[in-house]
């Protein structure tokens, strides 16, 4: 495999409304994020993702972009940008932008003139259809965000296609004219000065030749979009000319949101001089997913952990880098998901820290994950902002769950759990704002807080500074960023361990997330003997010994251990 730059980095996700407010507004801002480069710098990051900050109405939180050229002002001045990609460089580290072209916002100026002018220049922008005289829609596609796909194109009798909210309408990537104007906004950023792109949505922008229904797989009579996706072939072609035309030039580091490419497409992905340079593995985050809604969803174990991380290390291979998450904007936190209440502690929220983050591919850390960040308890639906759960709150209560049952649901998924504000201290509003938040901070922040973590030894946070550091090391960065992954069979449940191999080094990482202790049998060594010695690299102050090819681990231990070979 090419080696890259990036390839012994380490990211961090900014979610620039929760992150911290510079000017009192109870909004996160630019100059925010400016005062905590320090914290980062600290903290070993070096990639560091902002989530959109491009002027927006903020339906989806700025994932409804009205001008590809301009900061919301909510967030700052293009000044202000800058000065973020210049202190972020003096300090080493690279700025990626979220690159959101599945959709605009419906206030963008290309809709607008859609709508005064649907046959013209801009009404090719956009997917539009004359509206049947008898109200049939053009098909039966459900929303992301729920509802039909298809809203009227306002003062026409035409119909916008929508795959997420009403106020996203979807870009029209069949026309040269759009993608070159997408291509033209990359090029200005990365002139910028930025490093590359998140790259939303992606896999929308590839729709069927023929639009037509697929059978209604709720009582709406409307189907998931997946049916389309899954018939849409050709997407190649685009991200292959993006690449080409907006990325390769400037050499970007590029991370896509790909849910379902399709079979044998992850070279074309990631391969070698794939569309792009990484994409994240959403193993977890597919985990237990139904069609049905989030009410329906499966709860995850251990075992299952094990298995989606150890399911992409096995489908990755070679062939690329994932980027390894256990949380994002999207997704509840993951020490709440992913550690059910009786395992969840800071033990623990450190065991997942390192099985997640010592795997092959490259590790993105989302603000608040490195001081265990948990899910808000949602009490009513009046806290909701997030338009998914808003959504979600419905189709659950239409299947028949009580109000509490609703609730409950979205207390465990919203993705509102992910953007409290940012617990910086145990001060009012938790450190993020002098004023009160846009969303209601955690009340868990008087104990979950950057401060209290900062200065201990055994923090969460400490420990996310030791794990940087030693996938950094340079004693192991070989073993970590490109050593084999090699997966120790017939642990107990509820336990995780996989060696990591580079020419003459092995090193263990496992993690023990049951309350007892447990033995695990290691693989046999290169040259057939049994390993009966090892250092322990980094714990979380639980007892870890090797001997005679086996590991002990204290209940709720883990241990990342040089084995002598
Ligand atoms: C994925 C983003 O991460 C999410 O926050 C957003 O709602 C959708 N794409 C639509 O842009």
């Amino acid at each position: 495999m090419q080696r890259k730059w990036w390839h012994d980095k380490v990211a961090y996700q900014i979610y620039p409304k929760s992150f911290m407010d510079s000017n009192g507004d109870g909004i996160g801002d630019l100059q925010g994020i400016i005062s905590k480069l320090d914290y980062l710098k600290d903290l070993g990051v070096d990639i560091v993702w902002l989530s959109p900050i491009y002027q927006s109405p903020l339906a989806d939180e700025g994932y409804d972009i009205s001008d590809y050229y301009a900061i919301d002002p909510r967030f700052g001045t293009m000044e202000d940008m800058e000065e973020l990609i210049a202190e972020a460089k003096k300090r080493g580290m690279t700025v990626l932008m979220d690159l959101v072209v599945n959709h605009c916002s419906d206030e963008h100026e290309w809709f607008q003139k859609a709508c005064q002018d649907p046959d013209g220049k801009y009404g090719k922008f956009f997917y539009l259809r004359d509206k049947d005289p008898d109200g049939k829609l053009p098909t039966n596609w459900r929303s992301y965000f729920g509802g039909s796909c298809w809203e009227e194109l306002p003062g026409t009798d035409k119909l916008y296609l929508h795959v997420f909210h009403k106020k996203q309408p979807d870009l029209n990537w069949e026309n040269p004219e759009l993608r070159e104007e997408v291509y033209k906004n990359i090029r200005w950023w990365m002139e910028k000065g930025i490093g590359g792109f998140r790259i939303d949505a992606i896999i929308n922008i590839k729709k069927p030749a023929v639009f037509h229904d697929y059978p209604a797989d709720r009582d709406d009579g409307l189907c998931t979009i997946h049916n389309m996706l899954l018939e849409a072939e050709g997407i190649g072609e685009f991200l292959g000319e993006m690449r080409d035309k907006a990325f390769a030039p400037y050499d970007a580091f590029t991370v896509g949101e790909v849910f379902n490419e399709k079979k044998n497409e992850l070279p074309l992905f990631i391969g070698e001089n794939g569309y792009f340079s990484t994409m994240f593995d959403f193993s977890l985050e597919l985990y237990g997913r139904s069609e049905k809604g989030w009410f329906d969803v499966k709860r995850i174990d251990i075992d299952a952990v094990r298995d989606c991380m150890f399911g992409a290390q096995k489908k990755i291979g070679d062939i690329g880098f994932y980027s390894n998450i256990i949380e994002n904007h999207d997704e509840p936190r993951g020490a709440s998901r992913l550690l059910s209440d009786e395992i969840r502690n800071d033990d623990t929220k450190k065991a997942l820290a390192a099985v997640y983050f010592l795997r092959r591919g490259l590790p993105f850390i989302y603000q608040g994950q490195e001081i265990g960040m948990e899910n808000k308890k949602i009490r009513s639906v009046d806290e909701l902002d997030d338009i998914s759960s808003i959504d979600a709150y419905k189709v659950a209560r239409n299947a028949g769950l009580t109000e509490e049952e609703a609730l409950e649901t979205l207390s465990f998924h919203s993705r509102d759990n992910a953007r409290t504000p940012m617990q910086w201290s145990n001060q009012e509003h938790a450190g993020f704002s002098t004023a009160a938040p846009w969303m209601k901070e955690n009340p868990n922040y008087v104990r979950i807080n950057v401060q209290e973590q900062q200065g201990r030894e055994d923090s969460v946070l400490s420990f996310y500074k030791k794990l940087v550091a030693l996938r950094k090391d340079p004693l192991y960065k070989e073993t970590f960023v490109y050593g084999d992954f090699e997966p120790c069979e017939g642990c107990a449940s509820g336990v995780i361990a996989y060696l990591r191999k580079s020419a003459g080094q092995t090193i263990l990482v496992a993690g023990n997330f049951n309350p007892n202790g447990t033995t695990l049998q290691l693989p046999k060594r290169a040259d057939g003997e049994t390993f009966t010695e090892g250092t322990l690299l980094l714990g979380n102050g639980k007892e870890a010994a090797v001997a005679d090819g086996c590991v002990s681990i204290e209940g709720f231990g883990c241990a990342v251990i040089l084995l002598k070979e």
